[in-house]
């Protein structure tokens, strides 16, 4: 497929994340693509926000985007063993939205943190909320980034070989997955 739409969610918020240039890498090794960058930033799930007032826009925005992708690929950070808050209150969201925006959508998912497990149990737990949503979640290489903050060059490509060569078979995989 020429083109296809790459959609990227970072389980970390912040400006620097690893986890960002994770993903940044991804889709620069994944090749011709047009990449849309999530905003995760979403308020936090709250059952009487959405009796009172219906899914908040930016939450319905975010659930369009995974619509609208022919991939996703979601990052996240390990805080205390597992995946971040902002990812699963975004996943929280996202299930109340209509349309199952995941379902036999191809998603990668990767973790990066300092640890030199590089956040290995938050993405199996990741794995596992997955479940629910029906994606085609790839199921190799599994790459997670141990010592993450180390990982890149100043320019923000990851420096080491044996990283890349996993990110870059991740990657043709998806390209595979959306192709089947
Ligand atoms: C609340 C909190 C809990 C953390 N727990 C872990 C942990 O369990 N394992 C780990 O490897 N790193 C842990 N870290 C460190 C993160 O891996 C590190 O902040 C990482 O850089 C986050 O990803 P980012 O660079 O994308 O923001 C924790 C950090 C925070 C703020």
């Amino acid at each position: 497929m020429p083109n296809p739409v790459l959609l990227t969610l970072s389980g970390s918020l912040r400006r620097g994340a690893t986890n960002r240039r994770l993903l940044h890498e991804a889709v620069r090794l994944f090749g011709d693509a047009t990449h849309v960058e999530a905003d995760l930033d979403l308020p936090l799930y709250d059952g009487d926000v959405e009796t009172g007032e219906g899914i908040p826009a930016s939450v319905q925005i975010l659930a369009d985007q995974i619509s609208a992708a022919d991939a996703v690929l979601i990052s996240t950070p390990e805080y205390n063993k597992g995946p971040s808050g902002v990812l699963k209150n975004a996943l929280d969201w996202v299930s109340r939205t209509d349309g199952r925006p995941f379902a036999d959508k191809p998603v990668a998912v990767m973790s990066a943190a300092s640890g030199q497990t590089g956040g290995e149990r938050a993405q199996l737990i990741l794995r596992a909320f997955l479940v629910s949503f029906r994606p085609r979640v790839l199921v190799e290489p599994v790459l997670h980034l141990g010592e993450s903050g180390r990982q890149f060059d100043p320019a923000g490509l990851l420096i080491n070989d044996q990283h890349l060569t996993t990110l870059v078979t991740l990657m043709q995989n998806l390209r595979s997955e959306i192709e089947s």
